[in-house]
C-alpha cells in the first residue's frame, strides 16, 4: 500500500495547524489504549472539481462512533463538513482520502481517562488505488481468516475505533504472510463477516447476498451505496446469514469500502470464484459505482459534496 505522501496542514480543532506540527505525547491515552475514533474518507477528482463522496454520513459515523465510546465531541456533521472542505483546500488536493481523528490525548494515567483533552483532527492527502494495481479488474485473492472477529457486545464494532483495529491487522497480516492480498473474517457463530477492512457481497446461484448487520461488523457506507446501486441496476440484494461454504460454491464475490471500492475476489482459499476473474454481475455494480463517484454520472442520490 502506498506510503502517506505529506500534505502541508491538518485541521485540528478550529485552525489549521502544520503537518508536522501535528503531534501527540508518548502517553497520550490514544496511544496507550487505542481511543481514538476515525473514517476515512474519499475525495474524488471530478469534471466539476474535487467532490467528496458521502462526506456527510461518513461524519454521521464519526459522531455515532464518539457516542457509543461517550466521547463529547462538541462538533456537530455540518462544521466537521465544513472542516473537511477547508482542509482540502488549503492543501490544494484535487483526489484525495481524508483521515478525521476524535482521540484522548496527553493527560491522565489510567483507564478512566479523566483529565485527557480530547482532541479533532482532520487530515488528507493524496491516495491511489488501495489494494493494488490491476486489484479493480483482475480480483484479489483471499483467505478465510483463522481469527475470527469479536463478539457482540464485546467491542462496539459498528464503530469506528482505533483499538479495533488490531483484529484487523492480524487478519491482514495473516492473509499476506500466508501469500493472500485479503482476510475474510467470520462471526464467533462461524459465519461470514467482513474482510480486514471492507465489507462482502456474494452472488450465489445468480442471487446477491451480504451478511446481516449482526453485531461483528461495520456498516459500510460504500456497502449502502452499493445496495442503492443493485437496486437502481434492477437487481435486489438480501442481507442474511452467510455460510463459510457459500463462498466456495459462490458465482462472483467482491469487497466493498471506501478504500477498495468495488473489488473482486477471484479466490477464496485458493478456490476459484466462478471463474476466477470479475464477474458479469459485479462488473455491472463496479462500473457505476467509479462512474458516480468520478462525477462521471448525475448525483442522484445527493452522495456528493463539492469542495
Ligand atoms: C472493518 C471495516 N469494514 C468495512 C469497511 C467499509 O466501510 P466504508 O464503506 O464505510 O468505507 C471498513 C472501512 O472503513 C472497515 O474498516
Amino acid at each position: 500500500m502506498a506510503p502517506i505522501t505529506k500534505s502541508e496542514f491538518i485541521w485540528k480543532d478550529g485552525a489549521l495547524i502544520k503537518w508536522d506540527d501535528a503531534q501527540l505525547h508518548l502517553l497520550a491515552t490514544a496511544v496507550q489504549f487505542g481511543t481514538s475514533m476515525f473514517e476515512g474518507i474519499r475525495c474524488y477528482d471530478t469534471p466539476d472539481g474535487p467532490q467528496v463522496f458521502r462526506l456527510v454520513d461518513h461524519m454521521r459515523r464519526l459522531i455515532d462512533s464518539c457516542r457509543t465510546y461517550r466521547l463529547p465531541l462538541t462538533y456537530d456533521v455540518d462544521a466537521l463538513v465544513q472542516a473537511t472542505r477547508e482542509t482540502i483546500r488549503a492543501n490544494k488536493l484535487k483526489g484525495c482520502y481524508i483521515r478525521p481523528m476524535v482521540l484522548l490525548g496527553y493527560g491522565a494515567a489510567g483507564l478512566e481517562a479523566d483529565g485527557s483533552p480530547l482532541e479533532t483532527y482532520i487530515p488528507a492527502w493524496e491516495w491511489g488505488t488501495y489494494l493494488g494495481a490491476g486489484a479493480l479488474e483482475a480480483g484479489v485473492h483471499a483467505c478465510v481468516s483463522s481469527w475470527q472477529r469479536a463478539h457482540p457486545n464485546t467491542y462496539p464494532l459498528m464503530a469506528k475505533a482505533a483499538g479495533q483495529y488490531l483484529s484487523s491487522q492480524l487478519m491482514k497480516w495473516e492473509a499476506k504472510r500466508n501469500g493472500y492480498q485479503e482476510a475474510i473474517g467470520v462471526s464467533p457463530t462461524g459465519l461470514v463477516s467482513e474482510g480486514s477492512g471492507m465489507n462482502i457481497f456474494v452472488v450465489w446461484r445468480g442471487k446477491l447476498y451480504t451478511p446481516e448487520l449482526d453485531g461483528t461488523l461495520l456498516p459500510g457506507i460504500t456497502a449502502d451505496s452499493v445496495m442503492q446501486i443493485i437496486k437502481d441496476l434492477g437487481m435486489t440484494v438480501e442481507p442474511r446469514q452467510i455460510p463459510r461454504e457459500m463462498l466456495y460454491g459462490a458465482d462472483e464475490i467482491f469487497f466493498t469500502g471506501t478504500a477498495a471500492e468495488v473489488t473482486p475476489v477471484a479466490s477464496v482459499d485458493k478456490v476459484p470464484v466462478g471463474a476466477g476473474k470479475r464477474g458479469p454481475i459485479t462488473a455491472a455494480i463496479q462500473e457505476r459505482y467509479l462512474a458516480y463517484v468520478q462525477g462521471k454520472v448525475a448525483d442522484t442520490h445527493g452522495w456528493r459534496t463539492v469542495v
